[in-house]
């Protein structure tokens, strides 16, 4: 194929050879798809989690695929920890690329909530986010940057029972990426937010066995309501996932700035 002046060979526009991408709750699930997806388009990864065996586990398969990661165990709960990983970055080891993937999926009935329940979730879920883009944007202000927040869908249609602390942190991920994103666009920044849902991760998978065993069966019906709700008919899987933030984070999405986009399998599509 010929390229003219203004049309970049398509593999160019989705090549991340010498970008860095920061990833956090990449030990497992959706997360560890997106540093296996980052590394094979060429970034070099920052791997962060809580769960340092699950980190060393994923970046020596990344390894074994030609990729290139370093790991950080840090506890995005607490600002403390994020201010100390932040300090420890070099202006040179600065990530061009933030996705913020983690999160916690914890039930609880609404009237049995209490402070320690809601701190948590709103921490981890929502401040880490916060902080995360906080300080990239701080670091990164006269280069910009890209970043990628992972919502679901519940914070649109709520649908599971007892995940009304859960969506709540996760509504409000929607709300500070479209912020973010009018903010500071013009600095070159460009943030999108993802909303997964139905994804089969070790999380979905131990939630389905726990109702299975407990012999749940408002839980199990409303598994299968919700199944019903997906267009394709399926669950997808973490790399689903990662494909899309791959895309945001890529030169094919340069005009794409504080898109909400799920990846859903369609269950808000009817
Ligand atoms: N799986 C789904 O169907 C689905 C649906 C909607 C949204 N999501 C969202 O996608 C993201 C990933 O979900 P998943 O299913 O892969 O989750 P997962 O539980 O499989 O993985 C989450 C990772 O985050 C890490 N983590 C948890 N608490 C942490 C902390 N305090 N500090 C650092 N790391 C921590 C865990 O160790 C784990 O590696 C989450 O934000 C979740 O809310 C997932």
């Amino acid at each position: 194929m010929k390229y003219g002046e203004y049309l970049i060979p398509s593999v160019q526009l989705i090549d991340l050879k010498g970008r860095r991408a920061m990833i956090t709750g990449a030990a497992a699930g959706i997360g560890k798809a997106m540093a296996l997806r980052f590394a094979d388009a060429g970034a070099d990864c920052i791997l962060l989690d809580i769960d340092e065996t699950g980190l060393l586990s994923v970046r020596e398969e990344l390894q074994t695929m030609g990729g290139r990661a370093s790991t950080v165990r840090v506890d995005l709960r607490g600002k403390e920890e994020i201010d100390a990983l932040w300090m420890g970055l070099s202006d040179e080891g600065l990530p061009d690329i933030l996705i913020n993937n983690v999160g916690v999926y914890a039930l609880k009935d609404y009237l049995e909530i209490d402070e320690d329940f809601l701190d948590t979730t709103l921490a981890v879920n929502l401040e880490s986010v916060f902080w995360m883009c906080q300080r990239f944007i701080q670091r990164r202000l006269k280069s910009g940057g890209i970043i990628v927040n992972v919502s679901t869908i519940e914070a649109l249609l709520p649908f599971k029972k007892d995940l009304v602390a859960y969506g709540t942190s996760k509504a409000a991920v929607i709300a500070l990426t479209r912020a973010l994103a009018r903010d500071y666009g013009p600095h070159g920044f460009r943030l999108n937010v993802i909303l997964p849902g139905a994804i089969k991760t070790p999380s979905t998978k131990r939630l389905m066995k726990m109702a299975i065993q407990r012999a749940r069966l408002d839980l199990i019906k409303t598994g299968y309501d919700f199944q019903s709700r997906l267009a394709l008919g399926r669950w997808g899987n973490p790399d689903e996932v990662a494909r899309v933030a791959l895309f945001l984070s890529s030169e094919l999405a340069t005009y794409v700035q504080g898109a909400v986009i799920p990846v859903d399998g369609g269950f808000l599509s009817s």
